[in-house]
């Protein structure tokens, strides 16, 4: 399947399998023309190898060195986990696992494993070398993660057959595979199931040059005319995170082609941006109503992070693993002990000045996003 992985996009049936779960979006792709729905195009969009993967640096030589390593000896690399908030391309990186191993993937997530049969039935379906990736692993039931460390650790799976004090374990041997694990919440993993990855790979916010990069080729890939300038305040804008400015590329494209010449050009950008409620520093309409309500409601805070969704009518999930990583990243927000804290970046970024009593945020050290997150 290994000359299936070139950056183009194509019709790219001969790489995957299908009927049984071993699911990989990026099969569906025909023409990435054709739709604009968001799963179709992100996996069109999506780099190879990891040669053409853009940012960050750390992780990439650390994988690269893994899969390098794992080549030579031939045999299956260490089970893999990346971790970080959602868009950073894990989902991308678990696919490049598999191309430079030259293996399949099979993909399923832990919300889709809710018995342990679920996952008894992919496991004795793998074959030897095959990738497993393991989506939001974190979101798997306890049952099922204990049949997934045995399986990890001793490529072993006991099938439970019969029911009640007479029903018994029935070891069944597994092919060596590689597990990549993806969380968004890597804090929330169990110990045991952690220790079972040899490799971790925290996923972290891009630099700007890098969006640049992947704008330029994302433009290329959907054949639109780009200025550097326009790709480069998109990028400014993107919250570090490529799906997002992937994401504003395309609208960009829809204003230049609707209102426009076509050419996604530095006017287009900004009106398109200011349509679509994309402010001056990137952050987007749920970005700006967490900070909001974390000083207007709130008074700077401290305030409870469910306190904090409630008032959003986000789900807790949602503010903790999309709006607040890049808030804390870039210094709007501090989670403290009693709760998150509004900084004065924050103030000033609303225009408001904070109120005489408002607590100065001291960020509790672990709690940290480098602590969490990177
Ligand atoms: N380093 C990168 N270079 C180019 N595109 C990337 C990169 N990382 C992510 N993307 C793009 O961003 C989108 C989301 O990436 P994905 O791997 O699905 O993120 P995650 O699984 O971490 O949520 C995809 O369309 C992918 O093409
Ligand atoms: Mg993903």
């Amino acid at each position: 399947m290994n000359d299936g992985f070139s950056s183009e996009i194509r019709v790219a049936e001969d790489d995957h399998r299908s009927g049984d779960g071993s699911y990989d979006a990026t099969a569906r792709i025909v023409d990435a023309g054709s739709t604009d729905d968001d799963g179709v195009v992100e996996a069109a969009l999506r780099p190879r190898r990891l040669a053409d993967f853009p940012g960050q640096p750390k992780v990439r030589d650390q994988l690269g060195l893994v899969l390098e390593a794992a080549r030579r000896r031939g045999a299956p690399p260490d089970h893999v986990l990346l971790s970080g908030p959602p868009g950073l391309g894990k989902t991308t990186l678990a696919m490049i696992v598999a191309a430079e191993l030259e293996q399949p993937i099979r993909v399923t997530s832990g919300p889709a494993i809710q018995h342990a049969g679920d996952l008894a039935s992919v496991l004795s379906s793998l074959t030897e070398g095959e990738v497993l990736f393991f989506d939001e692993i974190h979101r798997m039931s306890r049952p099922a993660e204990e049949m997934l460390y045995l399986a990890m650790e001793d490529f072993r799976v006991d099938v439970i057959v019969g029911k009640g004090p007479g029903a018994t374990a029935i070891p069944l041997e597994l092919p060596p595979f590689t597990v990549v694990g993806a969380t968004t919440r890597a804090g929330l993993l169990p110990a045991p199931l952690r220790d079972r990855f040899g490799f971790t790979g925290h996923l972290d916010f891009y630099e700007d040059a890098d969006l640049e990069t992947i704008l330029a080729r994302s433009a290329g890939l959907l054949e639109v005319e780009s200025d550097p300038d326009a790709l480069a305040e998109i990028a400014r804008r993107s919250r570090g995170t490529p799906r997002v400015a992937n994401r504003l590329l395309r609208r960009v494209r829809d204003w230049a082609q609707v209102h426009g010449t076509g050419r996604v050009g530095l006017d287009a950008a900004h009106r398109a941006l200011a349509l679509f409620d994309v402010d001056d520093i990137g952050l987007d309409r749920l970005d700006r109503a967490v900070l909001d309500a974390l000083c207007r409601r709130f008074g700077g805070g401290p305030v409870g992070l469910s306190t904090l969704a409630v008032s959003v009518g986000e789900e807790t999930d949602t503010v903790e693993t999309v709006a607040e990583p890049y808030l804390v990243r870039q210094g709007y927000i501090v989670r403290s002990p009693r709760g998150r804290l509004a900084t004065p970046a924050a103030w000033q970024h609303l225009d408001l000045s904070p109120p005489a009593g408002a607590q100065t945020p001291l960020p509790l050290s672990g709690e940290t996003d480098a602590g969490r997150l990177g």
